[in-house]
């Protein structure tokens, strides 16, 4: 109850809802109440006239028509509520799923680091669901049930107080007959979830690297992890289910006693003339017979009802579980926006660790100066892209700062960081929609005309000029349709478009055939010219040609210099040099450090 009165307060904006399905339960929970005083009149009228009493033909015909207007109005009702109720449910799914999604935009890198997307999403829906069904049942059916329940318990109680006692002892006994059982219940739920929610995960996982699934002939192996993970949550509903009705059995022999106990005191203080004269009261008992048949039904569904409230509080735990998290990274009070005026980026003593993780980075000092290129080398797993990473802000330094124009970059706002920072990624991330689209994302306001400038300066234009729909062309998921080459076109086409003064560049490592390299060196080169560009080198020629070199070893800054000074040592950059010469161990030496060939 506790997790239902949480959504509600926390979905308040729907309140007209709430408030005109509260309105439209109580009318028909009265309504409800006009059937059995309308049969009793009406048996108490022929009982009047069958004893030779005067009751005038024209009374049956109005109470017939009363029977019939409540049934009319009764059906209206509900069903105006009931499309109220839908509404509710609707809007409560959309309203849940919105901010749901708004929260997940908010979380740090973090957070995906330690959740497999698929179970993010299949969690997601199912919380949801759950959540908003019950809300919908709830406004649609449950609470008219309660209230129909407790109103009739009220008038009962004016006719035969120890029926309406009898009656009441029945709540509280079947809440704590459910409570017995709850807790397993929702424990054994939890594991379905778990599960449930693997199982999805890992089918949406193997789609989207079906390639990969099917180069390495898995798609048995994939299909037994499902099979797997939906056997569990077979076997798991069935304990789950065998423990309920076990003792929903119980719960239903138990209402039954107790029914069968009120019946028969009604039937008993008939016989002993507590209604009254037998004859007179004959439409009394009628009255209480469907007052108690009225009761009956409620109680029956409740366990039904109580399965889905218990549903949609394991689906309100796991929603609520994601809303609660506290973003680890957030905008300073009063951050400002970032102004870059130069555009010199400097690294002050910045130490790192993955949370959970051993040091990454160690005291890593260097600056970029306005309009330079800084290149950083190292082994692979040596913290480059950590480095990169930083400067974005996708995660926090645990010692030490980085500036932007002397503006520690934490005390402006991410978004004003990140506008301002172009980013061609190691792979080359992009979405399913037009090459348009993809050029100009995140840049609301472009011109056609701008998007074919940068497509023209990162060397695209030629292949997307070729393709079926030319910039109109849908590239697939990811970018499935199109080659390697010209997907890093199309990101470095992306980064111009968003002409930032600051860039990151984390080169591809995959080698392009060399007319291709070309092209995609050339779209860089003009990507660089005249911005502050951090690299994470992977091509020797694209080290020879930066201001400054930084090695990395360990996490830590091993080397700084140009690469006329750094070739001079015996450094990183030094041997790399000298591992032009192709030989075999050359060659392994070089892959060591990711660099392809000059
Ligand atoms: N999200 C993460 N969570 C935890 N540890 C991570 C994460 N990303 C990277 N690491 C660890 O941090 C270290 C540095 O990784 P990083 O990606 O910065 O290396 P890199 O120098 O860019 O390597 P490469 O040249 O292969 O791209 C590695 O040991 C890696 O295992
Ligand atoms: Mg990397």
């Amino acid at each position: 109850m506790k997790d239902i009165l949480k959504i509600i307060r926390y979905s308040w904006v729907l309140k007209p809802y709430y408030l005109a399905t509260a309105l439209f339960v109580v009318l028909i929970a009265l309504l409800n109440q006009a059937n059995p005083f309308l049969l009793k009149f009406l048996v108490d009228a022929v009982v009047k006239r069958g004893s030779g009493g005067s009751v005038e033909t024209a009374h049956f015909g109005m109470l017939l028509a009363l029977l019939f207007a409540a049934g009319i109005m009764i059906s209206l009702i509900s069903n105006v509520q009931g499309y109220i109720g839908d509404q509710l449910g609707a809007k409560l799914r959309t309203l849940l799923s919105q901010r749901y999604y708004d929260h997940l935009l908010e979380l740090p890198l973090e957070y995906y680091d330690n959740e497999i997307t698929g179970v993010i999403t299949s969690r997601l829906d199912r919380s949801i669901a759950t959540i908003s069904d019950l809300v919908q049942m709830m406004a649609n059916n449950f609470i008219g049930f309660f209230l129909t329940s407790v109103f009739t318990l009220v008038i009962l109680a004016r006719y035969s107080p120890f029926v309406a006692l009898l009656l009441a002892v029945l709540f509280p006994l079947y809440i704590w007959l459910t409570t017995i059982t709850s807790r397993s219940w929702q424990k054994k739920q939890e594991g379905i979830n778990e599960q449930t929610d693997y199982g999805s995960g890992r089918f949406i996982e193997s789609i989207g690297n079906i390639r990969v699934v099917k180069a390495f002939v898995h798609e048995r192996r994939e299909s037994r992890i499902f099979a797997t993970s939906r056997d569990s949550v077979e076997r798991q509903t069935r304990a789950q289910s065998k423990e309920w009705h076990r003792y929903d059995f119980v719960r239903g022999v138990s209402l039954n006693i107790i029914f069968f106990a009120i019946y028969a005191v009604i039937i008993w203080q008939a016989l002993n003339g507590s209604f009254g004269p037998i004859q007179q009261s004959i439409g009394t008992v009628v009255l209480m017979l469907q007052l108690t048949l009225q009761a009956q039904f409620p109680l029956f569904a409740s366990s039904f009802i109580v399965d889905q409230i218990q549903r949609a509080a394991a689906g309100s735990k796991d929603f609520f579980e994601v809303m609660e998290l506290v973003p680890t990274i957030q905008d300073a009070d009063g951050a400002g926006e970032l102004e870059v005026t130069a555009g010199r980026v400097e690294y002050r003593a910045v130490s790192f660790a993955y949370k959970g993780g051993q040091q990454v980075l160690t005291d890593i000092t260097f600056a970029i100066e306005p309009g330079t290129k800084l290149a950083l080398v190292g082994e692979s797993g040596e913290g480059k892209t950590t480095i990169a990473n930083l400067l974005l802000r996708f995660y926090e330094t645990s010692e030490g700062q980085i500036t932007v124009d002397g503006t520690d970059i934490r005390t402006v706002s991410q978004v004003s960081l990140r506008r301002n920072i172009g980013v061609v990624f190691q792979e080359p991330a992009l979405f399913s929609g037009t090459v348009t689209e993809n050029i100009s994302y995140g840049q609301p306001g472009f011109t056609q005309e701008q998007v074919v400038a940068a497509a023209q300066a990162a060397n695209a234009h030629d292949f997307v000029e070729r393709l079926p729909q030319g910039y109109d062309t849908e590239i697939g998921e990811r970018g499935v349709k199109l080659s390697g080459g010209q997907k890093q076109r199309l990101a470095i086409a992306r980064a111009l478009m968003k002409n930032p003064p600051i860039l990151l560049l984390d080169e591809a490592t995959s080698s392009l055939d060399s007319k291709a390299e070309r092209e995609v060196q050339d779209a860089l080169e003009r990507l660089m010219r005249g911005r502050t560009t951090l690299i994470i080198a992977h091509r020797l020629s694209t080290i020879q040609n930066v201001d400054v070199i930084v090695g990395i070893r360990q996490g830590a800054v091993a080397e700084v210099g140009s690469p006329a000074e750094l070739a001079a040592t015996d450094g990183i950059y030094a041997e790399l040099l000298q591992l032009q010469a192709p030989t075999t161990a050359n060659k392994a030496k070089l892959k060591a450090y990711d660099i392809a060939g000059v």
